[in-house]
């Protein structure tokens, strides 16, 4: 992925020199689910530096947004079998609802010729607002679990405390091939 212009600033591929200003932003930006998610998932910093370092090296690829010469916010894609992940959506509280997510969301997905499925706390309802605006559809409660397990590595606290929403949304006996396909490998 190449550096963007959009209409107020630039999106690029983070690199690994890009990891201590990524940090702060994840972890301001999730000040967002202080109270929100449940008590037991909450903890401080939210993206201790070591959990960072370890989700790149599980190959989650981070693009920022740059304003004013420095990152404002990043996004993370992570490839697992045929579909992408969108992992770790952050914007600094300063800089959101200016539509940063969103070019940064339009970016990976134009970037991306797989499925795409992201996972979000089931209570942080604008973040589920803000998938769905740009198109993506919940997947049925009942497939969560199955999904989640298959795609992600995440405690399961999280699995139950997580929607998952999918782009396209998946129709028929995709999600069933999905889980399959993901529980299999
Ligand atoms: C979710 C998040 C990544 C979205 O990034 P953002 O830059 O705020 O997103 P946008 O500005 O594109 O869109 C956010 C809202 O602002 C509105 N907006 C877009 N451009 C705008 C502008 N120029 N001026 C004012 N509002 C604007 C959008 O309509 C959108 O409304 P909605 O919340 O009802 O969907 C960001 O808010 C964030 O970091 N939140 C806290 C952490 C979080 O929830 N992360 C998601 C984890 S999966």
């Amino acid at each position: 992925m190449n550096a963007r212009d959009t209409a107020a600033g630039t999106i690029r591929p983070c690199d690994p020199g890009d990891l201590p200003a990524i940090l702060p932003i994840i972890n301001a930006a999730a000040e967002a689910y202080r109270g929100v998610i449940p008590a037991d998932r909450w903890h401080e910093p939210y993206m201790p530096a070591a959990e960072l370092a370890s989700e790149i090296a599980d190959g989650v690829i981070f693009s920022g947004y740059v304003r004013e010469g420095g990152l404002v916010g990043v996004m993370g894609v992570q490839r697992r079998r045929s579909v992408d992940l969108i992992r770790h959506a952050y914007v600094l509280p300063a800089w959101q609802g200016h539509g940063i997510g969103a070019a940064l969301l339009r970016h990976l997905a134009a970037s991306s010729e797989r499925p795409i499925l992201l996972g979000t706390w089931r209570a942080a309802d604008w973040a589920v607002r803000f998938y769905e605006r740009h198109g993506f559809s919940r997947v049925a409660d009942g497939d969560v679990a199955r999904l989640l397990r298959a795609y992600w590595n995440i405690p399961e606290a999280q699995v139950a405390a997580s929607v998952v929403l999918a782009s396209p949304p998946l129709i028929g006996d995709a999600v069933t091939r999905l889980i399959a396909e993901g529980a299999a490998a």
